[in-house]
């Protein structure tokens, strides 16, 4: 059968200036959150990526009225309808689970199927479910449709601890919990900062919500929410990839539009591995063109612990340093699909329990490889632009549900980049 690739043809030094897009962990949790609202919403800086496209689908089946125009996304739920979500657009992202908290919400109600997303070894979603059942849901699962039925006669406000700061539990929970009657603490939440862009959405919404970007999220139930404007921050997993192939391939690139907070440990991590790079307002200036790279440890946090999406575009700059690196993951302990992927072009990496060592520095060459998931496709174009001849990346809808215009920015800083089919 025949496939799209995105081919690289790699050893063109990059330069220029790249400017980064709405987050896309964002993103997914705002456009669900909308639909608590009773009045047009608009949210700016949009990144265009198909996990967009897909909570689009999603919002029209609520009978949302939804426009995008460039980077700018309105939505009008005033004439919605709690429709079952049990279409095909459920199984393209993970994040079509936030309309179950924001669902049950705004009626009490939802049913929706179970949602898709990268495999990244078992992705249950127990804590989120605990945290319904708390807020007052009753949960039924049909085996044969495999859709979830949550069902509250009376949500109301409740106190929740997390067994682990899931970012996705803490944002499903405080959808639900603004509109439940009462006062809900969530104890061990999250701290990422795509919670505090939900947080702040919901509050211009009407919301009433203390202690975000804290482990202590307080929220007062309100029985009514409206329209509002939202910029969305920056995608930090973006700027941090373009950061990699800055250090990895760049002659001086300047990454604009950047939180450079949300990235501390990646640039800590980078300066340990001798990349040069200076802060300038909301942009890092990389000084690329080195090529003696430090051998480093990376052991995976949650926020503000080294993000694990960027785990992946690392390892690939690890092959080029001088000694043995080694990436320990806490998070998605079987977060390793790019490895054999980057050994099949040269590098000599093997893999352990939930970690990898990587013995560099080993010379990359052109290969036809897989992106078995989103930043294993970011790994995979890291490693094309510094091999030796053509790459050609598979499963490209991966990479293309959380990079916006990939090829556009690339191509722009001197990467010869293309896409064309293949047969497999
Ligand atoms: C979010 O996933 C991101 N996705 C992921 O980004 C990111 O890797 C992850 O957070 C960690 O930062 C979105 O925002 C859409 P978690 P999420 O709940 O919310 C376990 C990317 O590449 N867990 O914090 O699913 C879980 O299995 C993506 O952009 C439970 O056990 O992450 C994992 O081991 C991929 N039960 C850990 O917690 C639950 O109910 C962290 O998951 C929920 C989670």
């Amino acid at each position: 059968m025949a496939q799209e690739v995105i081919a690289i043809e790699g050893g063109h030094p990059l330069r220029g200036t790249v400017r980064i897009s709405g987050a896309k962990n964002a993103t997914v949790a705002l456009i669900p959150a909308i639909v608590l609202s009773d009045s047009p919403v608009e949210i700016y800086g949009v990144p265009n990526i198909s996990d967009v496209d897909a909570l689009a689908v999603l919002l029209k089946e609520l009978d949302c009225e939804v426009k995008k125009e460039g980077d700018t996304l309105k939505v009008d739920p005033s004439h919605m309808n709690n429709t079952p979500l049990t279409s095909e657009a459920v199984d393209k992202l993970r994040a079509s689970y936030y309309f179950m908290g924001a669902l049950l919400g705004k009626y009490g109600e939802v049913t929706i199927r179970m949602p898709g997303g990268c495999y990244l070894g078992p992705r249950p979603i127990d804590l989120h479910l605990k945290g319904f059942e708390a807020l007052g849901a009753t949960i039924t699962y049909n085996e044969e449709e495999g859709t979830y039925h949550l069902k509250a006669d009376h949500l109301k406000g409740a106190e929740i601890y997390l067994d682990f700061a899931s970012v996705g539990a803490t944002i499903n929970i405080l959808l639900a919990a603004v509109r439940a009657d009462g006062k809900t603490t969530i104890n061990n939440a999250a701290r990422e900062p795509e919670i505090i862009d939900v947080a702040n959405l919901l509050t211009k919404m009407g919301a009433h919500i203390r202690g975000v970007g804290t482990d202590t999220i307080i929220v007062e139930g309100v029985t009514e929410m409206h329209g509002t404007m939202h910029e969305i921050i920056p995608d930090r997993i973006e700027a941090g990839t373009f950061l990699i192939i800055a250090a990895a391939i760049g002659e001086r690139v300047l990454v604009q539009n950047v939180i450079t907070q949300h990235l501390d440990a990646l640039l800590l991590k980078l300066r340990e591995m001798g990349v040069r790079m200076e802060i300038v307002g909301d942009s890092i200036l990389v000084y690329g063109g080195f090529t003696d790279f430090n051998p480093v440890e990376v052991t995976t946090q949650i926020y503000p612990g080294y993000a694990t999406d960027l785990q992946q575009p690392l390892t690939t700059l690890m092959t080029q340093a001088h000694g043995q690196s080694h990436v320990i993951e806490t998070i998605y302990k079987e977060r390793f699909g790019h490895c054999a992927q980057l050994n099949k072009m040269g590098a000599n990496i093997e893999t352990g329990d939930a970690c990898c060592y990587v013995n560099g520095p080993t010379p990359l060459h052109g290969a036809r490889v897989e992106a078995t998931d989103l930043r294993c496709g970011a790994a995979l174009v890291v490693a094309g632009l510094m091999a030796e001849g053509v790459t050609e990346i598979t499963n490209v809808y991966h990479i293309d549900r959380g990079y916006d215009n990939i090829d556009r920015k690339l191509i722009a800083l001197g990467a010869h980049v293309s896409r064309y089919m293949v047969e497999d």
